[in-house]
């Protein structure tokens, strides 16, 4: 620890994910069904950070979470619920029922990027007794709209005078292309961390594929979605596979960025350099849900192959992820101190209400959320069946991250099991920011480049810990605690 002379406020967590890619903060999602859709995707980037999409899924569905991620602009709703004029009073209080929220707008054939010709809200169909009666006897028409391309804070601020509940948003031809609700102004945070391209408004897309040849046609369809980077995954990243992958990416998409991997070892990552990847993701056998260790004696101790990885890297500019086995805090610091430029988290994000799936109460009282490692039985299954798939296995047969899930008999590398509810990532993300921030100030450095540097230098030094001196770092002595970690 060196002097410190400054607050943990000016401590600046800006950090490469690729050679070409720089994010204020340094924490990414992991690729995995109960962790990253669109909606942990969207809220990682809003607040700095990245969520790769994962591909246990057909290609058409993670292609539309991409374009969910790469369309959404804070405030405006991108999939508003349209009706047709054809539908009656009575369908619209049933929507009402059903989503919670009045006020519909109308477009000509009932959908998006259609003419919108009305809004029909509460107030209009309350007292409406003839229930079979079309929306356009009831909606109204002297719409104010504004034109797609406004800021936010512009259609705010017509949003509040206009004294109207909601406010279309539409193209040159008066096509609806998304909607501002008055019930959402309160809500409509600013995110100034959010993780864009310098040359666009857009949220960054990440998402993971896997290494077979049908693969190729998945990434097609992902790039068409609008992707900036695609990981490459696989528990053994230095596969012939992967390096035909990288080749072929790297010559056929030279804007989109590669993330190689998993690696654990320098020759490793020699490979995957050589192939051309713009980013590493480092870990084997580490993650909270993964038993490879146990099962296949296979995988190295985390911080060691962080640290061998990464130095290695560094010297061929290129960033790595710390992925598996970030519980806390502490452990970010330590997988930045070692050399990674940013930590990858599955179970630590899994229980927040940005993942996929609803928490549900535990036999033993307490709120919890699925969390499954995909090389466990159900999410290989799951793969194997194609589900959460609307079309056809073959889709899904080329996700492979395990060289397991084409076999007849699974070998598991993953359990199956559930982590403790969280609340909001919009609120546990900036714990894990502030707490890195309190770290770093501590430590003496002002950014995360600057650790880096000083653990090469010498001046931040690791110390080996006696069992004695673990126990003495933890609470001790006390009869009965509470661990509340923020408020
Ligand atoms: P966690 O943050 O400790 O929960 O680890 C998440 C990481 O575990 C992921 O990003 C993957 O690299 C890895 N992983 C995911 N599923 C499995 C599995 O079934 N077996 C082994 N590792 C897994």
């Amino acid at each position: 620890m060196s002097h410190t002379g400054f607050p943990a406020s000016a401590v600046t967590l800006e950090t490469p994910i690729t050679k070409r890619i720089t994010l204020k903060t340094p924490f990414i999602s992991s690729p995995m069904d109960t962790v990253t859709e669109h909606s942990m995707a969207i809220h990682m980037a809003l607040l700095g950070g990245l969520g790769v999409i994962h591909h246990n899924c057909s290609v058409e569905e993670q292609s539309e979470m991409v374009r969910k991620v790469k369309r959404f602009e804070n405030g405006f709703i991108l999939d508003p619920i349209v009706i047709s004029p054809n539908t009656t009073v009575g369908e619209v209080r049933a929507l009402k029922e059903k989503w919670g929220f009045g006020g519909f707008p109308v477009t000509e054939d009932g959908k998006l990027r259609s003419k919108v010709i009305g809004i029909v809200t509460n107030r209009d169909i309350q007292f409406h007794s003839a229930l079979s009666d079309q929306v356009t006897e009831v909606m109204s028409t002297d719409l104010i709209t504004a034109k797609t391309g406004i800021t936010l804070q512009d259609a705010n601020s017509i949003l509040r005078k206009s004294k109207k509940g909601k406010l279309p948003i539409v193209d040159e031809n008066g096509n609806l292309i998304s909607l501002l609700s008055r019930s959402d102004l309160m809500k409509n945070l600013s995110y100034p961390l959010a993780s864009k391209l310098p040359s666009s408004k857009q949220l960054i897309a990440a998402a993971a594929i896997g290494t077979r040849p049908e693969d190729k046609t998945r990434l097609q369809k992902l790039v068409e979605a609008g992707l900036d980077i695609v990981i490459l995954d696989s528990s053994q990243g230095n596969s012939m596979y992967q390096i035909d992958m990288i080749k072929y990416t790297k010559e056929t998409y030279p804007n989109l960025d590669v993330i190689g991997g998993n690696v654990v070892t320098k020759e490793q990552a020699a490979s995957l350099i050589a192939a051309g990847v713009d980013g590493l993701r480092i870990g084997m056998g580490s993650g909270s849900a993964c038993i490879t260790q146990e099962v296949m004696a296979v995988g190295r101790p985390q911080a060691a192959s962080v640290f061998g990885v990464s130095q290695f890297a560094a010297r061929f500019g290129v960033p790595c992820i710390a992925d598996g086995g970030i519980q806390n805090v502490g452990h970010i610091v330590k997988g930045l101190a070692l050399g990674a430029s940013t930590v990858m988290m599955g179970g630590l994000l899994a229980g927040t209400s940005e993942s996929p799936g609803e928490s549900y109460v535990s036999r033993e009282g307490q709120l919890v959320k699925a969390y499954r490692g995909m090389g466990s039985i159900d999410a290989m299954e799951d793969k194997k069946a194609g589900a959460g798939s609307k079309d056809s296995k073959a889709s899904n047969a080329g996700t492979a991250r395990y060289f397991s899930e084409g076999d007849r008999l699974l070998v598991a590398q993953g359990v199956s099991g559930s982590v403790l509810d969280r609340g909001s990532v919009t609120k546990f993300v900036p714990y894990l920011m502030a707490g890195l921030q309190h770290s770093l100030q501590d430590i003496g450095v002002q950014s995360v480049s600057e650790l880096r540097e000083k653990v090469i230098q010498g001046d931040v030094r690791f110390e080996l810990r006696t069992v004695s001196a673990q126990a003495e770092g933890n609470v001790h002595g006390l009869h009965s605690f509470d661990k509340k970690l923020y408020s």
